[in-house]
Protein backbone atom coordinates (compact mmCIF):
# COMPACT_ATOMS: atom_id res chain seq x y z
CA UNK A 1 0.00 0.00 0.00
CA UNK A 2 1.28 3.23 -0.99
CA UNK A 3 0.91 6.32 1.64
CA UNK A 4 0.30 10.07 0.47
CA UNK A 5 3.48 11.48 1.44
CA UNK A 6 4.38 15.04 -0.23
CA UNK A 7 6.96 12.54 -2.41
CA UNK A 8 4.18 10.75 -3.92
CA UNK A 9 1.44 13.71 -4.33
CA UNK A 10 3.99 15.32 -6.52
CA UNK A 11 4.74 12.19 -8.74
CA UNK A 12 0.55 11.82 -9.34
CA UNK A 13 0.93 15.64 -9.86
CA UNK A 14 3.94 15.07 -12.67
CA UNK A 15 2.08 11.86 -14.12
CA UNK A 16 -1.16 14.10 -14.03
CA UNK A 17 0.92 16.88 -16.13
CA UNK A 18 2.76 14.27 -18.20
CA UNK A 19 -0.26 12.62 -18.95
CA UNK A 20 -2.19 15.88 -20.35
CA UNK A 21 0.29 16.71 -22.47
CA UNK A 22 0.07 13.11 -24.57
CA UNK A 23 -3.53 13.87 -24.42
CA UNK A 24 -3.46 17.70 -25.78
CA UNK A 25 -0.73 16.89 -28.15
CA UNK A 26 -2.98 13.63 -29.40
CA UNK A 27 -6.03 15.50 -29.42
CA UNK A 28 -5.31 19.18 -30.11
CA UNK A 29 -1.76 20.46 -30.91
CA UNK A 30 0.01 17.61 -32.61
CA UNK A 31 3.24 18.98 -31.33
CA UNK A 32 6.21 17.36 -29.15
CA UNK A 33 6.75 18.07 -25.86
CA UNK A 34 9.90 15.95 -24.53
CA UNK A 35 13.68 16.38 -25.10
CA UNK A 36 15.71 13.70 -25.72
CA UNK A 37 19.16 15.20 -25.79
CA UNK A 38 22.40 13.62 -27.12
CA UNK A 39 24.55 16.39 -25.67
CA UNK A 40 28.16 14.89 -26.82
CA UNK A 41 29.05 12.44 -28.84
CA UNK A 42 32.09 11.96 -26.72
CA UNK A 43 33.03 8.42 -24.10
CA UNK A 44 35.41 6.70 -23.45
CA UNK A 45 33.41 3.27 -23.04
CA UNK A 46 33.52 0.60 -25.90
CA UNK A 47 30.58 -1.08 -25.71
CA UNK A 48 29.66 -2.84 -28.94
CA UNK A 49 25.87 -2.13 -28.89
CA UNK A 50 26.31 1.66 -29.21
CA UNK A 51 24.84 3.47 -31.68
CA UNK A 52 25.94 7.07 -30.60
CA UNK A 53 29.45 7.10 -29.26
CA UNK A 54 31.65 8.74 -31.96
CA UNK A 55 32.95 12.04 -33.33
CA UNK A 56 30.78 15.11 -34.21
CA UNK A 57 30.09 18.57 -34.41
CA UNK A 58 29.51 19.90 -30.27
CA UNK A 59 28.20 23.03 -29.15
CA UNK A 60 30.00 24.15 -26.36
CA UNK A 61 28.17 27.82 -26.00
CA UNK A 62 26.08 27.07 -22.84
CA UNK A 63 24.40 30.13 -23.18
CA UNK A 64 23.17 28.64 -26.54
CA UNK A 65 22.28 25.43 -25.46
CA UNK A 66 20.02 27.28 -22.26
CA UNK A 67 18.40 29.72 -24.98
CA UNK A 68 17.47 26.70 -26.43
CA UNK A 69 15.64 25.25 -23.03
CA UNK A 70 14.16 28.55 -22.50
CA UNK A 71 12.54 28.69 -25.89
CA UNK A 72 11.68 24.59 -25.54
CA UNK A 73 9.98 26.14 -22.01
CA UNK A 74 8.01 28.96 -23.55
CA UNK A 75 6.40 26.03 -26.35
CA UNK A 76 5.37 24.24 -23.48
CA UNK A 77 8.33 21.64 -23.32
CA UNK A 78 8.09 19.88 -20.17
CA UNK A 79 11.48 17.29 -19.98
CA UNK A 80 14.40 16.81 -20.87
CA UNK A 81 16.38 13.06 -20.63
CA UNK A 82 20.20 14.14 -21.28
CA UNK A 83 22.35 11.54 -22.96
CA UNK A 84 24.76 10.63 -25.43
CA UNK A 85 27.50 9.74 -25.44
CA UNK A 86 28.57 9.60 -21.93
CA UNK A 87 26.78 12.77 -20.50
CA UNK A 88 29.14 13.03 -17.13
CA UNK A 89 31.68 14.21 -19.78
CA UNK A 90 29.57 17.43 -20.65
CA UNK A 91 31.62 19.99 -18.37
CA UNK A 92 28.51 22.35 -18.33
CA UNK A 93 26.15 19.83 -17.43
CA UNK A 94 25.21 21.02 -14.42
CA UNK A 95 24.82 24.34 -15.19
CA UNK A 96 22.36 22.91 -17.65
CA UNK A 97 20.49 21.13 -15.79
CA UNK A 98 19.92 23.67 -13.28
CA UNK A 99 18.87 26.26 -16.00
CA UNK A 100 16.11 23.53 -16.76
CA UNK A 101 15.16 22.66 -12.98
CA UNK A 102 14.63 26.48 -12.69
CA UNK A 103 12.66 26.73 -15.97
CA UNK A 104 10.74 23.85 -14.28
CA UNK A 105 11.73 21.34 -16.17
CA UNK A 106 11.41 17.06 -15.49
CA UNK A 107 15.15 16.97 -15.95
CA UNK A 108 16.86 13.36 -16.39
CA UNK A 109 20.06 11.54 -17.13
CA UNK A 110 21.30 8.33 -18.88
CA UNK A 111 24.48 8.03 -17.73
CA UNK A 112 27.03 4.82 -18.06
CA UNK A 113 27.57 5.11 -14.18
CA UNK A 114 31.30 4.93 -14.33
CA UNK A 115 31.76 8.72 -12.71
CA UNK A 116 29.06 8.16 -10.70
CA UNK A 117 31.40 8.29 -7.53
CA UNK A 118 32.51 11.42 -8.70
CA UNK A 119 29.42 13.53 -9.07
CA UNK A 120 26.29 11.52 -6.93
CA UNK A 121 26.40 14.62 -4.76
CA UNK A 122 24.89 17.15 -7.42
CA UNK A 123 23.39 14.73 -9.43
CA UNK A 124 21.25 13.76 -6.49
CA UNK A 125 20.61 17.94 -5.94
CA UNK A 126 19.75 18.79 -9.73
CA UNK A 127 17.69 15.66 -10.88
CA UNK A 128 13.97 14.23 -11.25
CA UNK A 129 15.42 10.78 -12.40
CA UNK A 130 18.68 9.30 -13.01
CA UNK A 131 18.67 6.12 -15.60
CA UNK A 132 22.17 3.84 -14.91
CA UNK A 133 22.92 1.06 -17.87
CA UNK A 134 23.85 -2.05 -16.43
CA UNK A 135 24.49 -4.81 -18.90
CA UNK A 136 25.89 -8.02 -16.78
CA UNK A 137 25.91 -7.45 -12.85
CA UNK A 138 29.32 -8.08 -12.24
CA UNK A 139 33.01 -7.54 -12.98
CA UNK A 140 32.01 -8.81 -16.63
CA UNK A 141 30.05 -5.80 -17.42
CA UNK A 142 33.68 -3.95 -17.13
CA UNK A 143 34.99 -6.12 -20.11
CA UNK A 144 31.77 -6.17 -22.44
CA UNK A 145 31.90 -1.86 -21.91
CA UNK A 146 35.58 -1.92 -22.14
CA UNK A 147 36.39 0.14 -18.83
CA UNK A 148 37.73 -1.73 -15.77
CA UNK A 149 36.32 -0.40 -12.79
CA UNK A 150 33.03 0.61 -14.61
CA UNK A 151 30.75 -1.80 -12.28
CA UNK A 152 32.34 -1.23 -9.15
CA UNK A 153 32.21 2.73 -9.27
CA UNK A 154 28.62 2.62 -10.45
CA UNK A 155 27.53 0.41 -7.56
CA UNK A 156 29.66 2.63 -5.44
CA UNK A 157 27.90 5.83 -7.11
CA UNK A 158 24.14 3.61 -6.70
CA UNK A 159 24.80 2.55 -3.36
CA UNK A 160 25.85 6.46 -2.07
CA UNK A 161 22.86 8.28 -4.23
CA UNK A 162 20.08 5.97 -2.23
CA UNK A 163 21.91 6.93 0.54
CA UNK A 164 21.37 10.41 0.69
CA UNK A 165 18.67 10.75 -1.93
CA UNK A 166 16.18 7.61 -1.41
CA UNK A 167 13.51 9.57 -3.25
CA UNK A 168 15.44 10.65 -6.46
CA UNK A 169 13.98 7.98 -9.04
CA UNK A 170 16.35 5.54 -10.03
CA UNK A 171 16.02 3.20 -12.48
CA UNK A 172 18.91 0.59 -14.48
CA UNK A 173 18.60 0.09 -18.21
CA UNK A 174 19.51 -2.90 -19.45
CA UNK A 175 19.83 -3.13 -23.22
CA UNK A 176 19.13 -7.51 -24.09
CA UNK A 177 21.61 -8.59 -27.09
CA UNK A 178 23.60 -11.88 -27.77
CA UNK A 179 26.25 -10.12 -25.40
CA UNK A 180 23.98 -11.04 -22.04
CA UNK A 181 20.76 -12.30 -22.44
CA UNK A 182 21.67 -14.72 -20.49
CA UNK A 183 21.72 -12.48 -17.19
CA UNK A 184 17.90 -11.21 -17.17
CA UNK A 185 17.30 -13.48 -13.87
CA UNK A 186 20.83 -11.89 -12.19
CA UNK A 187 19.87 -8.24 -13.25
CA UNK A 188 16.91 -8.36 -11.21
CA UNK A 189 18.25 -10.17 -8.08
CA UNK A 190 20.57 -6.89 -8.54
CA UNK A 191 18.39 -4.79 -9.11
CA UNK A 192 16.24 -5.69 -5.77
CA UNK A 193 19.04 -6.29 -3.94
CA UNK A 194 19.24 -2.17 -4.48
CA UNK A 195 15.64 -1.82 -4.20
CA UNK A 196 15.94 -0.74 -7.72
CA UNK A 197 13.65 -1.04 -10.51
CA UNK A 198 15.12 -2.15 -14.03
CA UNK A 199 13.70 -1.48 -17.96
CA UNK A 200 14.69 -4.28 -20.62
CA UNK A 201 14.56 -3.43 -23.92
CA UNK A 202 15.54 -4.65 -27.20
CA UNK A 203 19.01 -3.31 -29.12
CA UNK A 204 18.43 -0.93 -31.92
CA UNK A 205 20.26 -2.18 -34.81
CA UNK A 206 22.09 -0.55 -38.12
CA UNK A 207 24.94 2.25 -39.21
CA UNK A 208 26.59 4.31 -35.89
CA UNK A 209 24.74 7.74 -35.57
CA UNK A 210 28.04 9.43 -35.52
CA UNK A 211 31.74 8.62 -37.46
CA UNK A 212 34.04 6.40 -35.47
CA UNK A 213 37.22 4.19 -36.35
CA UNK A 214 36.05 0.80 -34.82
CA UNK A 215 32.30 -0.57 -35.42
CA UNK A 216 30.84 1.21 -38.10
CA UNK A 217 27.05 -0.76 -37.84
CA UNK A 218 25.64 -2.72 -35.10
CA UNK A 219 24.19 -5.77 -36.43
CA UNK A 220 24.34 -9.27 -35.54
CA UNK A 221 23.79 -8.15 -32.01
CA UNK A 222 19.73 -8.44 -31.99
CA UNK A 223 18.69 -12.13 -30.62
CA UNK A 224 17.42 -14.46 -33.23
CA UNK A 225 13.56 -14.32 -33.21
CA UNK A 226 13.30 -17.71 -31.35
CA UNK A 227 15.65 -16.56 -29.07
CA UNK A 228 14.16 -13.03 -28.60
CA UNK A 229 10.66 -14.41 -28.41
CA UNK A 230 11.75 -17.38 -25.48
CA UNK A 231 13.82 -14.03 -23.02
CA UNK A 232 10.90 -11.92 -23.70
CA UNK A 233 8.93 -14.26 -22.54
CA UNK A 234 11.02 -15.30 -19.70
CA UNK A 235 10.83 -11.43 -18.61
CA UNK A 236 7.09 -11.80 -19.19
CA UNK A 237 6.32 -14.27 -16.88
CA UNK A 238 9.06 -13.06 -14.21
CA UNK A 239 6.73 -9.64 -14.26
CA UNK A 240 4.22 -11.30 -12.38
CA UNK A 241 6.13 -12.19 -9.33
CA UNK A 242 8.72 -9.06 -9.76
CA UNK A 243 7.55 -5.58 -9.66
CA UNK A 244 10.46 -4.30 -9.97
CA UNK A 245 10.25 -4.51 -14.01
CA UNK A 246 9.38 -1.44 -15.38
CA UNK A 247 8.49 -2.98 -18.89
CA UNK A 248 4.34 -2.63 -19.71
CA UNK A 249 2.78 -6.37 -19.93
CA UNK A 250 2.26 -4.68 -23.70
CA UNK A 251 5.99 -3.87 -24.47
CA UNK A 252 7.02 -7.44 -23.57
CA UNK A 253 4.46 -9.05 -25.22
CA UNK A 254 5.68 -7.33 -28.92
CA UNK A 255 8.55 -9.28 -27.99
CA UNK A 256 7.62 -12.92 -26.47
CA UNK A 257 4.46 -12.44 -29.78
CA UNK A 258 7.61 -12.34 -32.01
CA UNK A 259 6.13 -9.74 -34.31
CA UNK A 260 7.28 -6.19 -33.61
CA UNK A 261 4.92 -4.32 -35.11
CA UNK A 262 3.22 -0.54 -33.38
CA UNK A 263 2.45 2.84 -34.77
CA UNK A 264 5.26 4.79 -34.21
CA UNK A 265 4.50 8.57 -32.42
CA UNK A 266 7.79 9.18 -31.54
CA UNK A 267 8.05 12.85 -33.48
CA UNK A 268 4.82 13.74 -32.22
CA UNK A 269 6.18 13.08 -28.36
CA UNK A 270 9.69 14.35 -28.40
CA UNK A 271 12.33 15.63 -30.46
CA UNK A 272 15.62 14.37 -30.61
CA UNK A 273 18.62 17.12 -30.39
CA UNK A 274 22.33 16.00 -31.29
CA UNK A 275 25.27 17.70 -30.28
CA UNK A 276 25.02 20.27 -32.75
CA UNK A 277 22.18 21.44 -32.36
CA UNK A 278 20.28 19.26 -35.08
CA UNK A 279 17.06 18.31 -34.81
CA UNK A 280 17.23 14.46 -35.92
CA UNK A 281 15.33 12.99 -39.10
CA UNK A 282 14.43 9.32 -37.39
CA UNK A 283 13.83 8.29 -41.12
CA UNK A 284 16.83 9.61 -42.90
CA UNK A 285 19.57 9.96 -40.33
CA UNK A 286 21.93 11.54 -42.90
CA UNK A 287 19.51 14.54 -43.06
CA UNK A 288 18.00 16.99 -39.62
CA UNK A 289 14.67 18.83 -39.83
CA UNK A 290 16.31 21.91 -38.56
CA UNK A 291 19.00 23.21 -35.92
CA UNK A 292 18.01 24.67 -32.61
CA UNK A 293 20.90 26.92 -32.16
CA UNK A 294 20.29 28.10 -35.11
CA UNK A 295 16.78 28.24 -35.72
CA UNK A 296 13.88 28.87 -34.07
CA UNK A 297 12.18 26.04 -32.14
CA UNK A 298 8.62 27.21 -32.82
CA UNK A 299 9.69 26.82 -36.60
CA UNK A 300 11.39 23.29 -36.38
CA UNK A 301 8.22 22.22 -34.91
CA UNK A 302 5.58 23.71 -36.82
CA UNK A 303 7.87 23.14 -40.63
CA UNK A 304 6.80 20.73 -42.94
CA UNK A 305 9.76 18.49 -42.55
CA UNK A 306 8.35 17.78 -39.07
CA UNK A 307 4.32 17.71 -39.94
CA UNK A 308 6.26 14.80 -42.94
CA UNK A 309 8.52 12.81 -40.29
CA UNK A 310 5.22 12.67 -37.88
CA UNK A 311 3.09 10.99 -40.77
CA UNK A 312 5.87 8.59 -41.95
CA UNK A 313 6.70 7.66 -38.54
CA UNK A 314 3.59 6.28 -38.59
CA UNK A 315 4.35 3.37 -40.86
CA UNK A 316 7.64 2.47 -39.21
CA UNK A 317 8.33 -0.24 -36.71
CA UNK A 318 12.18 -0.06 -36.97
CA UNK A 319 13.01 1.36 -33.27
CA UNK A 320 12.77 -1.59 -30.66
CA UNK A 321 13.90 0.52 -27.39
CA UNK A 322 11.12 1.10 -24.96
CA UNK A 323 11.24 4.89 -24.76
CA UNK A 324 10.11 5.13 -28.52
CA UNK A 325 7.53 1.50 -27.95
CA UNK A 326 6.21 2.47 -24.75
CA UNK A 327 5.48 6.14 -25.62
CA UNK A 328 4.28 5.16 -28.58
CA UNK A 329 1.51 3.12 -26.73
CA UNK A 330 0.77 5.33 -24.46
CA UNK A 331 0.09 7.95 -27.16
CA UNK A 332 -2.47 5.13 -28.65
CA UNK A 333 -4.56 4.77 -24.72
CA UNK A 334 -3.20 1.48 -24.57
CA UNK A 335 -4.61 1.55 -20.63
CA UNK A 336 -2.18 -0.95 -19.30
CA UNK A 337 0.74 0.99 -20.57
CA UNK A 338 -1.13 4.49 -18.79
CA UNK A 339 -1.40 2.26 -16.05
CA UNK A 340 2.49 0.87 -15.38
CA UNK A 341 3.51 4.36 -16.30
CA UNK A 342 1.75 5.92 -13.62
CA UNK A 343 3.09 3.04 -11.27
CA UNK A 344 6.53 3.69 -12.12
CA UNK A 345 6.32 7.71 -11.54
CA UNK A 346 4.50 6.76 -8.15
CA UNK A 347 6.41 3.87 -7.46
C1 LIG B 1 23.80 5.29 -25.73
S1 LIG B 1 23.75 5.24 -24.00
C2 LIG B 1 24.26 6.88 -23.57
C3 LIG B 1 24.32 7.14 -22.11
C4 LIG B 1 25.44 6.45 -21.36
N1 LIG B 1 26.67 6.56 -21.99
C5 LIG B 1 25.07 5.03 -21.05
O1 LIG B 1 25.73 4.12 -21.52
O2 LIG B 1 24.09 4.86 -20.31
C6 LIG B 1 21.98 5.29 -23.63
C7 LIG B 1 21.38 3.92 -23.44
O3 LIG B 1 21.33 3.26 -24.69
C8 LIG B 1 21.66 1.91 -24.48
N2 LIG B 1 22.09 1.35 -25.75
C9 LIG B 1 23.34 1.13 -26.20
N3 LIG B 1 23.31 0.60 -27.43
C10 LIG B 1 22.00 0.47 -27.76
C11 LIG B 1 21.31 -0.01 -28.90
N4 LIG B 1 21.97 -0.41 -29.99
N5 LIG B 1 19.98 -0.01 -28.89
C12 LIG B 1 19.28 0.44 -27.82
N6 LIG B 1 19.88 0.94 -26.73
C13 LIG B 1 21.22 0.94 -26.69
C14 LIG B 1 22.73 1.98 -23.42
O4 LIG B 1 22.93 0.74 -22.77
C15 LIG B 1 22.14 3.01 -22.50
O5 LIG B 1 21.25 2.43 -21.57
S1 LIG C 1 28.84 3.98 -22.29
FE1 LIG C 1 27.00 4.67 -23.34
S2 LIG C 1 27.66 6.15 -24.89
FE2 LIG C 1 29.48 5.08 -24.11
S3 LIG C 1 29.84 3.52 -25.58
FE3 LIG C 1 28.57 2.64 -23.97
S4 LIG C 1 26.39 2.93 -24.56
FE4 LIG C 1 27.70 4.21 -25.86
Amino acid sequence: MYLLTPHILRRFWLFLGATSCVLKSRFFTHRPFFISHVITSRCFAKCPTCLWRGQSIEQYDTTKIIKFYQQARNLGFVSTTIWGGEPLLREDLFEILGECKKLGMIVGIITNGYLLPQYYELLSKYLDFLIVSIDIPDEKHDQLRGVPGMFNNLLFGLKQIRGINPYLKVFINSVVSELNYKYVRKLIDFAEDLSLSITFESVNQGPVEFPRQEGKTVVDLRLSPEKEREVFNLIYQLKKKHSSINNSRSYLKLFKGGEVRYICHAPEISIRVYPDGSVVNCQDRTRSIGNVFEENLVDIIFSPQMKRLQKKAHSCSQCVDSGVIESSLFWNINFEVMANSMRLFIK
